[in-house]
């Protein structure tokens, strides 16, 4: 992200590579964990959308390095077997009805593989001698378990020096961390290996258009920003819902759980460009700022504020799915929550006595990533001698995922000789103004790193602040408090979470049908 003045015009490449952007400097990419997930279905298709788009310098070069026996001619296959599959899953993150062979092959032309094994140091001389003396990018797409030991390697192998004209950046994937202590002590060791304008720590959420989109909406127009605040607004709900099960994720998922999965990051993220004040301009250090005097100022939690639940069977489109107990990887006993409902409050002289209530989970009734704003009732007086027994309040939707737009919900005349109302709605959707760009959210976040510019990369006391708030509700889980509530899957999820909002007087917007 640059700090232009872009106006979301439509424009040539995919999202987050403006009009007329040059192409980043040179630099090696090297990838740990190349044979994952995330290499195939993310960071590969985001690497060809900046191929298409023009924005890789001819030297730039990708190592993947890996435990697997593999070599660059087998990593290569499989990477483009992956890529064809794309064209024909419509669900995939990155759909594209045809892959551009001259752009495919500029990419894979510049793969080379590294096999190796990250806990032992041989591989980061072996590593170094492939990146050279040149600028490079250290992608650690491994589990959160091997984070320090990779940092640990790349700087006793020298890997994390930077010369004059030459940058080592790490980008960190997450989880950061799985509790305050664990980040807290995360965040010391790598230190020791490099400064902190090294570290990228990703937050996908924020490679986000949508997401991105908030602050334009916020600081881009009059008529939201002067009504964003306590005096108007009654509370604001932050919704991320999702229809897919655990997938094959199990392992993972079983000692992270929704809350740690989600909140402290994802849910933060919108949070905090939500309901930070406006930074000076758009400047990384600015915005950074902002951000994280935002997370800074919400009230620790009370462990009474937060509900959780666990997906039982149920149907998802027709379909009978499993429980979360009869995932692949779950223990069948597990107390593991798949949904999280939480109250948090902030307290700065904006936020003071306005709710936030957030709310995540898997094996909902319908998908949608959402914040709602919220506003006071208008005052009731002058309906008094009118069929009107009652004003609804406004809501402003910011739709992120699928729906992609804002909506604003009101009141107006019901058509007729007596004063009743109705509800209406206008609603606008980025694609019916704006070309849409292919973009699976990593594009703008590897362009960022390699330009140098932090905006969307999460400082190390902005994810400690964000930990510190989740601790009490934590360590109350730990100690075996408050029970996991059972919830079908395809519902709108555990009765507790509507209890949350019914003992403030107020209640949850519908997830989508
Ligand atoms: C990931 C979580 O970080 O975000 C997943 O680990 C979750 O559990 C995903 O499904 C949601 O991201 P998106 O972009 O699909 O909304």
């Amino acid at each position: 992200m640059t700090g232009t003045d872009d106006r979301l015009q439509p424009a040539d490449g995919p999202a987050g590579a403006e009009a007329g952007a040059a192409p980043a400097p040179a630099c090696t990419l090297v990838i740990f964990g190349a044979g994952g997930d995330l290499t195939k279905r993310l960071l590969m298709p985001a690497l060809y959308n900046l191929s298409t788009s023009k924005l890789l310098d001819d030297k730039f070069r990708v190592i993947g390095v890996d435990r697997g026996q593999a070599d660059t001619g087998a990593w290569t296959h499989a990477l483009t077997e992956t890529m064809q599959s794309f064209t024909k899953d419509k669900t995939s993150e990155f759909h594209t009805p045809k892959i551009d062979e001259a752009a495919w092959t500029w990419v894979t032309d510049r793969l080379q593989y590294q096999q190796g094994d990250f806990s032992q140091q041989e591989v980061f001389a072996e590593i170094g001698r492939a990146v050279g003396g040149g600028s490079a990018i250290f992608y650690l797409a491994v589990g959160a378990r091997f984070f320090g030991t990779v940092v640990d390697g790349l700087g006793k192998a020298g890997l994390l020096k930077q010369d004059d004209g030459v940058f080592r950046r790490v980008i960190i994937e997450k989880p950061f961390g799985a509790d305050l202590p664990s980040a807290q002590a995360l965040n010391a060791q790598i230190l020791t290996q490099a400064d902190e304008s090294q570290y990228y720590r990703i937050d996908h959420f924020l490679g986000k258009e949508t997401v991105q989109s908030i602050m334009a909406v916020r600081f881009a127009n009059g008529m939201f920003e002067p009504t964003w605040r306590r005096e108007y607004i009654d509370h604001v709900q932050i919704t991320a819902a999702e229809t897919v099960g655990v997938e094959a994720r199990g392992s993972f998922y079983e000692p992270t759980g929704a809350l740690r999965d989600m909140v402290p990051n994802h849910l933060f993220t919108l949070l905090s460009m939500v309901a930070m004040e406006p930074p000076n301009s758009f400047d990384a250090e600015d915005v950074r700022e902002e951000k994280a005097k935002l997370v800074e100022a919400i009230r620790p939690m009370a462990p009474d504020d937060a509900v959780r639940g666990q997906y039982g069977a149920g149907q998802e489109a027709g379909h009978d799915v499993p429980g979360y107990r009869q995932e692949p990887g779950v223990a069948p006993d597990s107390h593991t929550e798949t949904y999280v409902a939480l109250k948090v409050s902030i307290e700065n002289w904006r936020w003071a006595g306005v709710p936030f209530y957030l709310r995540t989970g898997k094996r909902l009734r319908g998908r949608q990533t959402e914040i709602s704003i919220h506003y006071k009732s208008a005052p009731y007086r002058m309906f008094r001698d009118t069929p009107v027994d009652k004003t609804t309040p406004n809501v402003v939707r910011l739709l992120m995922d699928p729906d992609q737009g804002l909506e604003t919900q009101f009141d107006a005349k019901v058509p007729g000789p007596q004063m009743r109302l109705g509800r209406v709605a206008t609603s606008m959707r980025y694609k019916d103004y704006f070309e849409e760009r292919p973009n699976v959210g990593y594009e703008t976040l590897l362009y960022d790193c390699m330009i140098g510019d932090t905006t969307l990369f999460q400082r190390a006391d902005a994810i400690e602040a964000s930990w510190r708030v989740v601790q009490p509700v934590l360590e109350s889980w730990g100690r075996g408090e408050g029970s996991v509530e059972p919830y079908a899957a395809g519902s709108q999820g555990p009765a507790g979470a509507d209890a949350l909002l019914e003992r403030d007087g107020r209640s949850w917007l519908a997830l989508p049908e």
